[in-house]
């Protein structure tokens, strides 16, 4: 069977710094199909050879490890261009043709990946149905779909409705590059492969939850896309709500896609709704300085660049522990991380209080290095008995070449062979949208939390750290602990 995936889009950043990157990685490490072809469709005209030479320089820039030239030369041979139109069903008959003419058998297997504008995904996916490119009699065609998937659960749902009228929905593939990411996954391996996580996994043991993916950048030349956004659309609809879904989730009974999926909506199920007074006393809005300067801001603009949820799992696990998920722009450091901090031991011995701070702690590094960090109590050498706080520290190793593979790498080859447990279901994206649209809503209501300032290269607006502490709690503000 010969396999080909079609990058619509194609000459758009994410193809040159993440796609092509990606598949050539995987093609040195021999991973890809050895018949896969790459077909990139867009409006910008290039001929086949002039589009692999302006791949060849951005890989050269974004590929992992050094660049082998030898390697790429036969890689690019799969390589090729179709220019085209999303909006002309002329051109995806066109694209039929170019397809049979370079698969060397018919009913290839085919990922068509839509790496397009977002307000083109419905119309790219109707324009595969009627050229009959979507058919698919064994389950060969599938779709791949960028974030972000709808803008609130209306426009999800409808997005929805519009992709399964073409494909079902074993055949879809909704990305959100986190789950790609090396620790994201080794969450799985931590939870579900050990024994020893597991029975201080619960609201017995644990006091609260901090999920924080900190950003050093600010928007750049993105306000076009971000003003409209706003954190809560741009990170925690999807890829922050993915990093609760995983620590809270159950252990499916296997390790297979529709199991785990359904685990991870059921946590999504068992969120508390927020009402009434709930949107002022567990969101925090904020903004960094010079956000209404950037280029292409309007200077009315009151979108958020941070914000923190204070979010409840209503289930036997997780009744009354609070999930803090935080995340800003214009940061300290890039850092995301998952912060289990651990109940006080309930009876102390050694004189001096162990502060509710010191209590045991576990904090899973997810980037910028990947790791775990075991915070625990021993005794101060030479002192009679005195205690401090220690560490474990554990550091993931990285592929053969030293280092973690892109997130991408993963992605692309799952959805090559056919396993969506790494990609986001329907209902899950519908159930995400249904958690963030009445923070939204209640945001642009007059009983809006205020949106404060922050001065940028710090830990988000001063008023974080007092909230927190009213609850008793500290942020665990610290750079990446393991690099
Ligand atoms: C993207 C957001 O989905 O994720 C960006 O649109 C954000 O605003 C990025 O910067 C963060 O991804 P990562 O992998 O760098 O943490």
């Amino acid at each position: 069977m010969s396999h080909t995936i079609v990058i619509f889009g194609a000459s758009g950043d994410l193809t040159s710094r993440k796609l092509i990157p990606a598949l050539f990685s995987l093609y040195k490490k021999k991973r890809l199909p050895s018949d896969l072809r790459v077909v990139g469709f867009a409006r910008s005209v290039f001929d086949h050879d002039a589009w692999r030479e302006s791949l060849r320089e951005s890989t050269v820039q974004f590929t992992e490890s050094s660049f082998d030239a030898d390697a790429w030369k036969e890689f690019s041979q799969r390589v090729f261009y179709h220019p085209g139109d999303i909006a002309e069903s002329a051109d995806f008959q066109k694209l039929a043709e170019f397809l049979v003419s370079i698969e060397p058998e018919s009913g290839a297997d085919r990922v068509y990946y839509l790496s397009t504008m977002p307000q083109l995904y419905a119309t790219a996916v109707e324009q595969l149905g009627a050229s009959g490119l979507a058919a698919d009699a064994d389950g060969q065609r599938r779709v791949i779909i960028e974030k972000p998937f709808g803008t609130d659960l209306i426009t999800a749902r409808e997005l929805n409705d519009r992709v399964h009228s073409v494909f079902r929905e074993d055949q879809v593939y909704r990305i959100d590059h986190y789950l790609g990411k090396e620790t994201v996954q080794n969450l799985f391996a931590m939870r579900f492969g050990n024994s020893i996580f597991e029975p201080l996994w619960n609201r017995n043991y644990i006091d609260h939850v901090q999920i924080t993916v900190a950003e050093e950048v600010v928007i750049g030349s993105r306000a076009s896309y971000y003003d409209q956004s706003g954190i809560l659309r741009d990170m925690f609809q999807n890829h922050i709500l993915q990093l609760l879904m995983l620590t809270a989730m159950e252990p499916p009974p296997r390790f297979d896609a529709t199991l785990i999926r359904d685990e991870k909506v059921k946590v999504l199920h068992s969120v508390r709704p927020m009402t009434g007074g709930d949107f002022a006393a567990q969101t925090v809005r904020g903004r960094y300085q010079g956000y209404l300067k950037e280029p292409g801001v309007p200077r009315t603009s009151q979108t958020e660049t941070f914000a923190i949820l204070k979010m409840y799992v209503d289930n036997w696990r997780w009744k009354n522990v609070p999930f803090y998920l935080r995340s800003g722009k214009a940061m300290s450091c890039r850092s995301s991380q998952i912060v289990i901090q651990f109940k006080s031991p309930p009876h102390l011995l050694f004189g001096s209080k162990v502060r509710d701070f010191d209590a045991n702690r576990l904090v899973i590094q997810i980037q910028p290095a990947e790791g775990l960090q075991l915070h625990v109590q021993s005794k101060v050498p030479d002192t009679e008995m005195k205690t401090r706080t220690s560490t474990l520290d554990f550091r993931f190793g990285g592929d053969d070449t030293g280092r973690m593979p892109d997130g991408y790498q993963r992605l692309l080859i799952d959805a090559l062979n056919g396993d969506p447990s790494l990609f986001a279901r329907s209902d899950e994206v519908e159930l995400s949208w249904g958690i963030v649209d009445p923070i939204l809503a209640a945001w642009r209501s007059p009983a809006a939390p205020q949106l404060l300032d922050y001065p940028p290269g710090l830990w988000g607006p001063e008023e974080a750290t007092e909230w927190m502490r009213e609850q008793r709690r500290e942020w665990f503000d610290v750079c990446p602990v393991i690099t």
